[in-house]
């Protein structure tokens, strides 16, 4: 998040550059970019594959999949240009002398290339690979600063749970400097995640009732039509708290609950996050099994779609408990939000994609209204949305037009794409860019990661214990479970429908 200067001259380091990851997102957010004249002139793209590809090979299949997975209309020339800056460089995470090797070729490559040393290492590899990789790396030298900068990026999931997010945390820092550490969640990338903090901070009118005087509680919905597809064994392995909450749950929670940042600059931003997460109370395993709820998808339609069994999909094992829909309510211990429930829910296979945050005012007194035909008040929403439409929505009551006093709800409706042309992106492109500037005030700091797992962790406890045990089985195209209901019916409340 810049002004638009070009980056320094530097070279990105892909780890994994023959995943999805590299192919669907990292290479056609680089060639948005270039579109933007936003990469610098002295670049070069290094892509390291384990068992040997040539350079040419590689920019064949990058180039496909630009093709395949823009989200713009490709200008060959630009794209070729950007591709001819790839090369590929063979290295084995598993195998410390090839990254002596990575460190010679990288050196000769980039005197060339005239990138000034300036590195940004890229592990678009799975976990299990991060700290074989920045040991490698760091071993090698290739992550020591003298004038130049290195950077890595990491992807989620950082960790499975706190201990190990805590044991890599430690890990890292052993080997680098935190500044250097770039924790990418990509729901930061997107455009409404970012305009949550412009949306509270650049008006005047929503801070002074941001508050447990005014505000009710607050819903944070993620809900995804696709089912886990081919994704069985990570899965199955993660389930929908893990996979979700700690990372892009959290950081919708965090920038609609954080205090104002003194200013707009990653120390700031980030001590606020990583304040409000740790806030969050921490409960007991019984709390958390009174405060949640998990459920796992069968078979079922999703629109046209037919989604399978979960348990009988490719790569889940049979029997398997692992959750495939999660809500738990949670409170955060602070003066802001005390006494204010915060109710996060996500699942896979439902009936509709939904990503948003409503937050609920508090109810007008009816006393006024009470010798007149008006039976009850709608309820006041403010909507911010992310899927499927972009958008902020204020639903508040108005009188229906006639001689007598009626009332109804309605709504007041802003639309991105009504006021911007923005070009449609993947939403990586300004995550790289940051990193390519150094800017780290999109990235998730060690002690947020810590807390959110720190959040978490009960749950995860208490699940593990229950096994099959309060397991709800929903089908495929709903809601979720019907439980899920009860965690709010409980407190008076209800969920907001899928539209
Ligand atoms: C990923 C999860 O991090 O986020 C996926 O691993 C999930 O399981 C995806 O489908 C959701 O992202 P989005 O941007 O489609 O809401």
């Amino acid at each position: 998040m810049s002004n638009g200067q070009k980056p320094d001259p530097c070279s990105i380091i892909i780890f994994g550059v023959t995943g999805d990851l590299a192919h669907r997102l990292v290479i056609p957010a680089l060639y948005n970019l270039t579109t933007g004249k936003l990469l610098p002139e002295n670049f070069c793209i290094v892509g390291i594959a384990r068992k040997g590809m040539s350079s040419d090979e590689l920019r064949d299949s990058l180039m496909k999949g630009l093709h395949q997975f823009t989200t713009r209309k490709i200008d060959e020339t630009l794209a070729k240009q950007l591709l001819s800056c790839v090369t590929c460089i063979e290295a084995d995470p598993k195998d410390p002398a090839s990254f002596d090797a990575l460190r010679d070729q990288l050196d000769k490559l980039e005197a060339r290339r005239e990138t000034g040393g300036n590195r940004l290492f890229y592990l678009a590899t799975p976990p299990t690979a991060f700290l074989p990789i920045a040991k490698g790396l760091a071993r090698t030298g290739m992550l020591k600063e003298n004038g130049m900068w290195r950077r890595l990026v990491i992807e989620k999931p950082f960790g499975t749970d706190l201990a190990s997010a805590q044991e890599l945390n430690h890990e890292l820092l052993k080997l680098m400097d935190e500044h250097q550490i770039y924790r990418i969640d990509h729901y930061l990338g997107k455009e409404t995640v970012q305009n949550i903090l412009v949306l509270r901070f650049a008006n005047g009118m929503f801070e002074p009732i941001w508050n447990r005087n005014h505000i009710d509680h607050i819903q944070i919905t993620v809900d995804e039509k696709i089912g886990v597809g081919h994704r069985g064994s990570f899965y199955d392995a993660t389930g929908a708290l893990r996979d979700m909450v700690p990372n892009h749950l959290f950081q919708l929670l965090a920038l609609v609950t954080m205090g104002p940042p003194s200013r707009f600059d990653a120390h700031a931003v980030r001590s606020e996050k990583a304040e409000v997460l740790s806030s969050i109370q921490i409960q007991s395993e019984e709390e958390a099994l009174k405060n949640s709820v998990r459920g796992q998808y069968r078979g079922g339609k999703v629109g046209d779609l037919e989604i399978e069994d979960y348990r009988k999909t490719e790569n889940i094992k049979p029997g398997s408990t692992t959750e495939t829909y999660a809500a738990l309510k949670l409170t955060i211990d602070n003066w802001r939000w005390a006494g204010v429930p915060f109710y996060l829910r996500t699942g896979k296979a439902l009936g509709i994609k939904r990503t948003e945050i409503a937050i609920k005012f508090k109810q007008a007194p009816f006393a006024m209204f009470r010798n007149t035909p008006v039976d009850k008040l709608s309820q006041n929403y403010l909507v911010i949305s992310t899927e499927p439409v972009e958008g902020i929505e204020l639903q508040f009551n108005t009188k229906v037009p006639g001689p007598t006093i009626n009332i109804d709800g309605v709504e007041m409706k802003f639309r991105y794409k009504d006021y911007f042309n923005a070009e449609p992106s993947t939403g990586y492109e300004t995550l790289i860019y940051d990193c390519m500037i150094g800017d780290n005030i999109l990235f998730q700091r060690a002690d947020s990661v810590e807390a959110g797992w720190r959040a978490v962790q009960p749950f995860l406890d208490a699940w593990k214990k229950a096994g099959a045990r309060g397991l709800k089985i929903y089908d495929a195209g709903t809601e979720g479970p019907e439980e899920a209901d009860e965690l709010l019916a409980r407190d008076g409340r209800s969920w907001r429908k899928l539209a």
